[in-house]
């Protein structure tokens, strides 16, 4: 993305913002409450149209496509609040995922039997509304939902929120074998150190800017660059496993 500038109304959240995601890595997002980090993500997938600059997907232009177009392009986003349809099963909700670029039938089917190899709950929980499942099954049904489409870029928002140990295990798991098979994921994480983890290069961002970027090992390790992020929380927010 290139100079975006975006906001709600008059007020702008992202200043001049450009980023160059490389294709087929991870790059994690992080930073302080209230920075931009859910308003990147939504310009990258088109949910919110910026101000001015441009967002661009392999050299192609799709500022202003919308997040139907978006899909069918291959980007797809898991937000950071539950967006699942809690009256309808865990399946259907699933099966929604393929409908943006008309994924029916007998290769949804088989796509779902796919997903279901990698997420066991999916498996366990098919035919179970999905308004009865715990805020961490909620989270693993979204992102299988969003792997529906095979899509070249995912960006997921917070995915380490509500899940135990194991169920970020799971995800961990998950989001490497999405870049080992090309895809290109931006993350943001609260949990820095999960995220980064995950991450070939990070991005600090403060107040709708960009403060400092690296390979997201050095990143972890700095404790100055940590110092502008995490201000006096540090020690509390880093080392939490
Ligand atoms: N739909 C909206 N309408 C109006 N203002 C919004 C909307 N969404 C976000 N904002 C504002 O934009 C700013 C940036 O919000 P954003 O959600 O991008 O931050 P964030 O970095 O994702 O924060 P968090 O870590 O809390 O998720 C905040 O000041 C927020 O109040
Ligand atoms: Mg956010």
């Amino acid at each position: 993305m290139n100079s975006v500038s975006a906001g709600y109304g008059g007020g702008l959240v992202l200043r001049d913002v450009s980023l160059t995601v490389e294709a087929g890595r991870a790059t994690c997002i992080v930073g302080p409450n209230g920075a931009g980090k859910s308003t990147m993500l939504k310009v990258i997938c088109d949910d919110l149209r910026p101000v001015s600059g441009t967002i661009e997907i392999d050299g192609e232009q799709v500022t202003g496509i919308g997040p139907a177009a978006a899909i069918r392009r291959g980007v797809v986003m898991i937000p950071q609040t539950n967006a699942l349809f809690p009256g309808m099963t865990v399946r259907e909700n699933i099966l929604l995922g393929g409908h943006a670029i008309r994924i029916r039938g007998r290769a949804a089917r088989q796509r779902f039997d796919e997903l279901a190899v990698m997420f066991p709950i999916i498996r366990e929980r098919a035919s179970a509304h999905a308004g009865l499942l715990s805020g961490g099954q909620r989270r693993m049904v979204e992102f299988a939902r969003a792997l529906m489409s095979r899509p070249r870029v995912v960006l997921l928002d917070e995915p380490s929120i509500g899940l135990d140990p194991k169920s970020r295990e799971t995800l961990a798991g998950s989001v490497r074998a999405l870049v080992e098979a090309g895809t290109t994921v931006v993350l943001v994480e609260q949990n820095v150190r999960f995220g980064l983890s995950l991450a070939a290069t990070g991005v600090i961002m403060e107040s709708g800017r960009f403060v400092a970027s690296g390979p997201a090992d050095r990143l972890l390790d700095d404790p100055g660059l940590r110092a502008v992020f995490l201000g006096g929380h540090a020690a509390s927010t880093t080392e939490e496993h």
